[in-house]
């Protein structure tokens, strides 16, 4: 259901009720100078929709609905259900969230309800119902943009309601109280439970709190925002089957919601990401969070919903984005697959809380850098409608998970390991190599990929580590760090030594884990150096790739390989360096016969395949030349590919 497919979308969220109708003049005209061809519409309407319980005004919206249609100009049409009005917490104050300390938050900004609560799920669906009555046969409408940013703000509700509608999601999930009581592992510290009434959210307590029941906690309140989305999704899909939904969910390093489970409820994925312009390796991570939405589409195209044309409002000091940066970090989403290119906003506020955030018009209006820059990728992008629907081939698998992201983060483990930084590691040197991966669940079919990197898998199913080790076995090969294959589901040890999910398929065992203190560094036989963490293996089949020169463990092996089946399980028992860590990268990227997009490319250039053309991104601050093609700092080439067939591109 890809209505973008015969085009690339560009465009910005567009919030009309905050300006009068001759400004809405100047925003249409103003658009098709830039070449829009896309705005979210309302995203934060409902107030003004909706000013009192029931009654509905929607005369201005019709207006810019129609004003948009005759421009040619597509709409993502939100529900405007994202931010409550204020008649609805005056009316039903327990609509309003409450944190983990018991606070019940105010309104006043936005985002402020109750996942669980049924009074706003039911206002939220019935105000989705009135839009598509009125808009769902508009020649303007494209897609359903439900909600924003599901837990931005809010993620969990601790309130009574929520408690209520966690026991239902755990007698689900269990059945009865003896299952509740052994998967959260409650002989420890006494906290078995014998009624229903005892099993309670994860409220601040005297000290740590159950882990099993923080797992929980965390995947039910995905599964309690899912339900808002979803409960929008089937009234729309029931008025307008032919309009597509989507809601746009986040290219962070948080993890907000397990989006993997949410992904199927997606007729299109749409990201938003904001890569910080200070950060001399934003894109990196960009190209990650790209990757992960590609591939939670199954390699269809999503859509880049919202970026910034230059700064970001909340992460002071502002900086702007340099000329060029806005045009470069526009096409790497096109370049992984994105159909589109939207902004937040299409025009800066004058007032409220986000009005210093760069828009495509600005608070001096159009005769500027920023607007220029925006419509000239406008058209540009005009050229390139043969990328659109193209797939992003990728022979190698990130795997990256959201339990193990909450269960690796949760307190009192052997080390202080963080997701963001374990999965840069892994997926940096894979991009400074130029070699493409999609970004899967542990239990994706990983038939397609030549080699899967998993890092620090510290949670993990059975069907996870079956699945992982067919993939060697039928001759894949795997990368896999420390402290991977430890703890079950529910965050129980996999007892029989470690790592319980993997000792077979690695060829050894782990006896201790030896995390390494703040500057302590071991030496590796294979050169370089490791910190942070020291796994001590005993091997049982896997040859020694390298040894601990120095520090606790001085002697041991830190880095392993096994033949497993017809393939190799490759071990990181530490962090290797960044050089060190490359060197491995590219040593497992040989032996699984993988080759980079375009070999040989100078540091700092992005090179991805797109459909049938080749994405060249100079993301450095000189010029360089590669492959055939002269690139200014911060320049793009977009170049027709030969057609290679080992490649399936
Ligand atoms: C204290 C407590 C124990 C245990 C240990 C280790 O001594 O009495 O129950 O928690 O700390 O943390
Ligand atoms: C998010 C939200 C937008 C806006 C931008 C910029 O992406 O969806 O409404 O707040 O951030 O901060």
């Amino acid at each position: 259901m890809n209505f973008l497919s015969d085009r690339l979308g560009f465009g910005a969220d567009y919030n009309p009720e905050q300006w009068s109708p001759e400004v809405w003049r100047d925003d249409i005209r103003l658009m098709r100078e830039a070449g829009v061809t896309i705005v979210t519409l309302g995203v934060f309407s409902w107030a003004t929709v909706e000013p009192e319980p029931g009654r509905h005004d929607f005369g201005w919206l019709d207006e810019v609905m129609d004003l948009l249609g005759a421009a040619g100009i597509d709409v993502s049409l939100a529900t405007g259900t994202a931010s409550p009005p204020s008649w609805l917490s005056r009316r039903h104050p327990e609509t309003l969230p409450v944190n983990r300390d018991g606070v019940r938050l105010s309104p006043g900004s936005r985002q402020h309800y109750c996942p669980s609560s049924p009074v706003y799920r039911e206002a939220a669906v019935s105000l989705a119902v009135q839009m598509a009555k009125r808009y769902g046969a508009h020649p303007a409408l494209k897609l359903w943009h439900v909600g924003n940013e599901y837990g931005c703000h809010v993620q969990e509700c601790y309130c009574d309601v929520s408690a209520g509608d966690f026991r239902d999601w755990l007698r689900e999930r269990y059945g009865d109280l003896d299952a509740l009581n052994a998967a959260w592992s409650t002989t420890f510290w006494s906290q078995r439970v014998t009624d229903w009434a005892d099993v309670l959210p994860p409220r601040t307590a005297p000290t740590l709190r159950n882990p099993a029941q923080e797992l929980d906690w965390r995947r039910f309140s995905s599964d309690a925002l899912l339900a808002c989305y979803r409960a929008e999704r089937a009234v729309l899909q029931e008025l307008t089957p032919d309009v597509p939904v989507t809601t746009n969910i986040m290219g962070m390093w948080e993890p907000v919601a397990d989006y993997a489970s949410w992904a199927a409820d997606f007729d299109i994925v749409a990201l938003d990401i904001y890569p910080e312009p200070k950060d001399p390796a934003a894109h990196i991570d960009a190209a990650f969070f790209h990757d992960q939405m590609r591939s939670l589409g199954g390699g269809r195209p999503y859509m880049m919903m919202e970026t910034a044309t230059s700064a970001i409002s909340y992460r002071p000091p502002n900086r702007p984005k340099r000329t060029g940066l806005n045009r470069l970090w526009s096409h790497q989403a096109v370049a992984r697959g994105a159909d589109a290119v939207m902004y937040f906003q299409w025009r800066a506020s004058a007032g409220g809380a986000e009005k210093f955030h760069s828009a495509v018009v600005s608070h001096g209006g159009s005769d500027n850098r920023i607007f220029r820059e925006a419509a000239a990728l406008g058209a540009e992008l005009a050229t390139l409608s043969d990328v659109a629907g193209g797939r992003v081939p990728a022979e190698v698998a990130v795997v990256h998970d959201y339990a193990n992201w909450w269960a690796l983060e949760l307190d009192a483990r052997p080390g202080e390991l963080r997701i963001p930084e374990r999965v840069r590691a892994h997926y940096a040197p894979l991009w400074h190599a130029n070699v493409t991966v999609d970004v899967v669940p542990p239990e994706a079919d990983l038939s397609a990929y030549k080699l899967v990197v998993v890092p620090n898998l510290y949670l993990c199913t059975d069907a996870a580590a079956d699945g992982l080790r067919r993939h060697v076995e039928g001759g894949g090969h795997l990368l896999m760090s420390f402290f991977s294959g430890i703890a079950d589901e529910c965050d129980r040890i996999r007892l029989g030594g470690y790592p319980g999910a993997f000792r077979e398929l690695l060829g050894l065992r782990v006896e201790e884990f030896w995390p390494l203190s703040d500057g302590e560094r071991a030496g590796l036989s294979s050169g370089g150096s490791a910190d942070l963490w020291a796994d001590h293996i005993v091997p049982e089949g896997a040859e020694v790739l390298a040894a601990y020169t120095g520090g606790p463990l001085a002697g041991l092996p830190a880095v392993t390989r096994h033949a497993y089946g017809a393939g190799t399980a490759t071990y990181l028992g530490t962090r290797p360096d960044e050089q060190a860590m490359r060197d491995l990268v590219a040593d497992t990227l040989r032996l699984a016969g993988v080759a980079p997009v375009v070999a040989g490319l100078p540091a700092g250039v992005e090179a991805v395949r797109r459909g049938s053309r080749l994405f060249l991104l100079n993301h450095n601050d000189h010029p360089v030349h590669a492959a055939g093609a002269d690139l200014a700092p911060l320049d793009v080439a977009v170049l027709p590919l030969r057609h290679d067939p080992a490649k399936g591109a």
